[in-house]
Order: structure tokens, then sequence, then C-alpha cells
């Protein structure tokens, strides 16, 4: 059986959710959804990392010690994650025992295999970033990412990853595919081939953290703790457990283009060095801007999801996240873009389409799905087109072509208004010839037939909205493996009613 392990990033809880936590969420919701109905075994993590040193200090701007404050504020994610309909399998919280545990027995092993030694790190930190910055990184006081920084000097654990170069890039050569898009795997060679220095994994500073064992002065570098929670959620160290044998190879870790190298250079450095193989797909996804500026709450301009969910509905949001940029480049979120999207693709495309065929055949076929007579090549055409649904669409699924996915469904919609358009049933119901009729009949059994392919198909982009057109279809088989027996005539159909309205 096929099996998918798919992961978001655990996000952190400095501040409220917003549009690019919820961007990562819903992508990798749409995976798991369609890997399911695919008839994969799937788990979907997701969750919250709370340690560090940014979480510390706005614990301390909110007057809070850091535990209350990250009890207080996962309660916002967590209705985020629900609120998105995402259908998490585990929701990882890394202030849980069970992943200190996982951290601390990751760091043994690495000590253990001579990958972990202690000295002093003198060098640029940013808080914002948790990262550290090379001098040469530095411009004008602030890190590339335009975060400030500060000058750090502490005794600190430093990890090997100087050592991994080479198994690096000899692992990224091997494996072809390991890191999407291509462009971004291009910026993670170079800079592995631009040299690696070893890295420091510890802080003395501050106690927010899962202590180092042994040495619990210390407390674990914000990213290794962080990073561990893939791991965590199958069992780690039980990597011989089930979970962990079953999930761990088909891993597919989702991520923004800012934390690439977090999860291109230092987890696979990590986790060869503690003889675990490196993650088996990381997917970089970009930044959306709004109205052209960069989202931050200084500027004011953060989008609020939660406020767009309210007015447009959440399915809209969805789609159109999934369907406005190709996954992997940079988009920009504008109230009006997405009300465009919402008139066109849904209301006037899918939305009409339904709507009419649905009422119609509900009105003057019985209230039942209609037998078919013999099939002309319109016909033909146009089943063939929807069938062959099936392997465009795995194909994009597998490669998290997600906006490709949605564009390969609306050229069937496309496809399916023209034939509506072409063929008339309304003329044909008109007809004093009974012939007409029986073509009447033949021609909304194949409508109907595309309408439940396409809906099927819509499922893990809009839940609900399929949901609500397959209802009306009166199907309840919804997995792709029901797609392989035809439409049954003489199903009943229930009272069809609009699903996209129109925004005015
Ligand atoms: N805690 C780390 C991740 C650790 S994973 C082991 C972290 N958290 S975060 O909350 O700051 O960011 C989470 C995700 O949100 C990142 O993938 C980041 O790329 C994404 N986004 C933040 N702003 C974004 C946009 N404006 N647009 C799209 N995604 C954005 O980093």
């Amino acid at each position: 059986m096929t099996t998918r392990y798919i992961t978001t990033p655990i996000y952190y809880l400095n501040g409220e959710p917003h549009l690019g936590h919820v961007y990562t969420t819903v992508a990798a919701d749409v995976l798991a959804r369609y890997w399911r109905l695919a008839g994969a075994r799937v788990k979907f993590l997701t969750g919250t990392d709370e340690h560090g040193q940014k979480v510390a200090q706005a614990a301390e701007a909110a007057g809070e010690n850091p535990k209350a404050y990250a009890d207080k504020m996962v309660a916002l994610f967590l209705e985020m994650t629900e609120k998105i309909n995402a259908s998490y399998d585990v929701f990882l919280r890394t202030t849980e025992e069970r992943h200190h545990l996982a951290a601390q027995a990751l760091w043994k092993k690495l000590e253990d295999a001579g990958q972990i030694y202690q000295s002093t790190y003198a060098g640029w930190y940013a808080v914002r970033d948790e990262a550290y910055y090379e001098e040469s990184e530095i411009v004008e006081g602030r890190a590339p990412t335009g975060a400030p920084v500060e000058w750090m000097e502490e005794a600190s654990y430093f990890f090997r990853l100087s050592a991994w170069e080479r198994p690096l890039l000899d692992y990224y050569e091997a494996h072809p595919q390991a890191i999407a898009p291509i462009g971004r795997r291009n910026e993670v060679l170079s800079f592995i081939k631009g040299g690696l220095r070893d890295l420091s994994i510890s802080r003395t500073k501050f106690d927010w953290g899962v202590a180092v064992p042994g040495d619990p002065h210390h407390v674990m570098y914000v990213w290794i703790d962080a990073l561990t929670n893939y791991i965590t959620a199958l069992g780690y160290p039980d990597v011989d457990g089930e979970e962990f044998q079953e999930f761990w190879p088909e891993s597919l870790h989702l991520l923004g283009k800012d934390i690439l190298r977090f999860h291109a250079v230092y987890w696979p450095a990590f986790l060869m060095a503690a003889d675990i193989p490196p993650p088996k797909r990381i997917f970089s996804h970009g930044w959306w801007t709004h109205d052209g500026e960069k989202m931050s709450k200084s500027l004011g301009n953060v989008v609020d999801p939660f406020a767009l969910i309210d007015t447009y509905g959440l399915d809209s949001l969805r789609y159109f996240l999934m369907r406005e940029v190709p996954f992997g480049q940079d988009g920009n979120f504008s109230e009006d873009a997405l009300i465009q999207r919402i008139n066109s693709d849904l209301a006037n495309d899918l939305g009409n389409l339904a709507q009419r065929v649905l009422s119609f055949a509900y009105k003057n076929g019985g209230g039942q799905i209609s037998s078919p007579e013999e099939f002309s090549r319109e016909d033909r055409e146009l089943l063939a087109k929807a069938a062959h649904l099936h392997e465009i669409l795995h194909n994009d699924m597998d490669s998290q072509a997600l906006q490709a996915y949605c564009r390969h469904i609306w050229d069937v919609v496309g496809e399916a208004n023209r034939y509506v358009d072409v063929q008339k049933p309304w003329s044909l119901k008109k007809s004093s010839d009974p012939q007409d009729l029986v073509r009447m009949g033949t021609v909304l059994y194949v409508l109907m037939e595309v309408i439940r392919h396409v809906a099927i198909y819509t499922q893990p982009l809009m839940p609900e909205a399929s949901a609500k057109i397959l209802d009306q279809l009166g199907q309840s088989e919804r997995t792709f493996e029901a797609l392989k027996t035809p439409l049954k005539a003489g199903t009943p159909l229930s009272e069809p009613f609009p699903v996209f309205p129109r925004i005015a």
C-alpha cells in the first residue's frame, strides 16, 4: 500500500497566525486529502515551535512566563488549523515530553558518533530568524533578511557540519528529486559548495529550550530541537518501530523559501550523522506579498485569514491560494484577485455548470440520473477527458504541482460548459421528436458523469463545496476508486442549490 508522510513547518508562537501559515497548512492538507482519496495511508503532521529566544522574548514582552504564554498562543494555532479544515493526524508541540526525549535522544546519538564538541561561539545572531550569520553577510548592521543582529559570545556545543559538505553533495546528486523546485535545489547546492562551517547548537544565556543531556547549563539551539519534531511524531528514537519504518521513507516536508537552508542543509546532515536517511523530498514554496508589498506588522498590512474566511468562505480561499500562484513561486495577494477568482472560476465556470445541469436534470429527468443511450463522438471525447484526469492529476500531486492540479480540472470544466452550449439539452427538451428526449437523457448523463469526476477531484481543494455537489448528485462513494465504475443511472438526485454565489 502506498504511504505518504506530509509535514508543515512547526510555527513559532510569537504572534498570531497569518496568511503564510495558512498557506503551507492548506497545501499540506490538499496533498493529504488527495492521497487518502487515492487509497494511500497518510500521516499529516503539523504543530508549533515553542522554544527559543524569539518565543521567550515575546513571552517576556507579554509579561508572562514562556510556558504560560505558549499555552495561550497555541490555542490560536489550533483554532487556525481547525478553521481551515486541515485534516491533520498529529499536532505536535515542542514542549511535549515525548519531544524533549526525542530531541535528547538525537543529541546523544550525535554525541556518541563523535559529531559534537564543545567550544565558544563568537559571531552574529538574529533572534527574529533564530539564525547565525557570517560577518560577510551583515549589511548595515542587519542580516540579509533584514533582521537586526546582535553580537554573541558564549560557550557552546558545535555540530561538525563541515564534515558533511561532501556527503550532502553526493546525496543530492544521487537524489535529484530531493529538493524542489529545481531553482531552490540549485540554491542549496551552491550554498553547500560555498563551504560549510561547524554549527553552534546550544545556548547558555537563557533556559527556554530542551536541556542538553548531561549539561543542563545549556539548552539546545532551537532549530535542532525544532527539526527533530518530524521524527518525534514517528516515535523516534524507536527507528525500528512500525510508524518510523512505514512513514519516514515517504517523507515530504513543505516549507517556505526562508527556511530552506535549515531543512536542506542542517537537517539532512543531522540525520545522516545519526544514521537516518534524509527526508525523501523537501518542497520549498514562495512568499505572498499583499498588494505588492511585503507583509509586516510594522506596515500594518498583514492579511488576516480569519476575516477573509468569514467574508468569502473557506473553500474559496483554499481554492484561491492553490490556484493563483504556481506552487514554489512568490505571489501577490489582493482582495480584488480573490473576488475575481471566485466569480470567474467558481461562480461562472464550476458553479454554473453544476447549477444549470443539476437543476435541469432534477426538473426534467424525473429527479434521478438519466440512462444513457448510444454515446456520440462528442460524448465519448468528453467522457475520455474526464477519465484521463486520473493520470494527469496523479502526476500533478506527485510533483506537488498544486496550481496545475487546479488548471487541469478546470480544463475539463471548460470543455463541459462548451459541450452544454453545443448540445443544448433545453432545446432537446422542447422538441416534439421522441428521439430528442432520449438524446437529452444521454447528454445529461454525460454531464453528470463529468461533474461527478470534477467534484470528486475538487474534494482535496474544497472539501465542503465538493461534498455539496456530490450530495446533489446523490453520490455517496467519493474516493477515486469509485470513478472506476460508471455513474449509475436511476440514482436519485437531491434538490439542487447554488454552491458558489457570485460576489457583488
Ligand atoms: N518555527 C520555524 C519553522 C520550524 S520547522 C522545523 C518557522 N516558523 S514561522 O512561524 O516563522 O514560519 C512558518 C512558515 O510560514 C515558513 O514556512 C514561512 O516561509 C511561512 N511564511 C511566513 N510568511 C509568509 C508569507 N508572507 N508568505 C508565504 N509563507 C510565509 O519558521
